[in-house]
């Protein structure tokens, strides 16, 4: 039997923090660990859809991909790409867009949220800041996936819809030529992965402002940790470990021996100092060889280059094969 296969694709949009860590990169490399058989890709090309600094856009897919690789991905063992390496993906868009009804695109969240903020704010024009790319993101996120007959997606509760529509397109090709054209995936709500407060105690997440990034330097780590709100409660005084954001962000990454050691001394009394100090060494320490890594990978982005090129060409062969037999099933040779 072969491994079912899961594929992930990670939009390059801002450095990736802690949140990160344990939502989405520790669950995904349990899953090459469990044996699956893992496609994970930089989804330069969403990024797009907002990034239009050239520096800033190629930066952050270095990024992205030198997180992934310094905190364990075996690019031996998963196939690591870069989604703009992956030109069959693009065409399959154009073919998916062709039986994608306009008012699904008109239902997709992120489109909505744009319009409502437009509406809020008065404008009279309902679309302002709307591209076509922003329009039909989950046309080009299903050919994503369509292009490579997985059997599910892991993905955050935001996700869900786009991975319906997915199934939504390849449901309507399959019912149009009468046949199994495409393969339905199916969307893996990560049940268990870990939600981290930021540093206002709110979700964390780069549109709130408020994450603790993975690989800062040592000093801005320390200065971002003294940021996360506390109240004025005096050092002596007994605190709730399960009330306190940085307690919440120590559990994502202590083992429990750790934590509950860090639970007596909230209540047995701690200064917010102190708590603070304890998060920030244990993150170095949690962090520490995979830095080691990271920073030689962003000091020879080459290298980087290299291994997302070697798993486009693995991924160019499979997405090729998909490709062939849509544009047979359509009519077109
Ligand atoms: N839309 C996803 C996000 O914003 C990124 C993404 C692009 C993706 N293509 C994908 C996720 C395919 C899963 C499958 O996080």
């Amino acid at each position: 039997m072969t491994a079912r296969r899961v594929l992930t694709g990670i939009k390059p949009t801002g450095s990736p923090h802690v949140g990160n860590l344990l939502g989405a990169i520790r669950p995904a490399l349990r899953l090459v660990d469990e044996g699956l058989d893992a496609m994970y890709f930089i989804a330069d090309y969403h990024a797009l859809t907002s990034i239009h600094d050239r520096a800033q856009l190629s930066h952050l897919t270095h990024e992205v991909a030198a997180t992934w690789l310094a905190l364990g991905l075996d690019p031996a063992r998963v196939t690591f790409y870069r989604q703009s390496d992956v030109p069959e993906v693009f065409e399959l868009t154009w073919i998916l867009d062709c039986f994608t009804a306009k008012g699904w695109m008109n239902k997709a969240h992120a489109y909505k949220a744009v319009v409502q903020a437009n509406q809020e704010a008065g404008n009279a024009d309902a679309d302002a800041g709307v591209n076509m790319g922003l329009y039909s993101y989950p046309v080009l996120m299903a050919a994503d996936i369509l292009a490579f007959d997985v059997d599910y997606v892991p993905v955050g509760k935001d996700q869900v819809q786009h991975i319906e529509i997915a199934r939504d397109i390849a449901q309507k090709i399959n019912h149009t030529y009468k046949a199994e054209v495409l393969k339905l995936p199916a969307a893996k709500l990560e049940a268990h992965s870990a939600i981290v407060p930021g540093l206002d105690g709110k979700k964390m997440s780069k549109s709130y402002g408020n994450t603790v990034p993975l690989f800062a330097t040592a000093k801005e780590l320390k200065k971002t940790i003294n940021r996360i709100v506390t109240d004025s409660t005096p050092p002596e005084q007994p605190k709730d470990p399960e009330a306190s954001t940085i307690f919440q962000i120590y559990k994502a990454v202590a083992t429990p021996d750790e934590v509950r050691a860090l639970a007596d001394r909230y209540r047995s009394g701690i200064g917010w100092g102190d708590a603070k100090n304890a998060l920030y060494e244990r993150l170095l320490a949690e962090l520490g060889d995979a830095r080691t890594k990271y920073d030689a990978l962003m000091a020879d982005t080459k290298q980087i280059d290299v291994l997302l090129a070697q798993g486009a060409v693995r991924a160019r062969t499979m997405a090729r094969a998909t490709l062939d037999r849509v544009r047979h099933a359509i009519g077109i040779q």
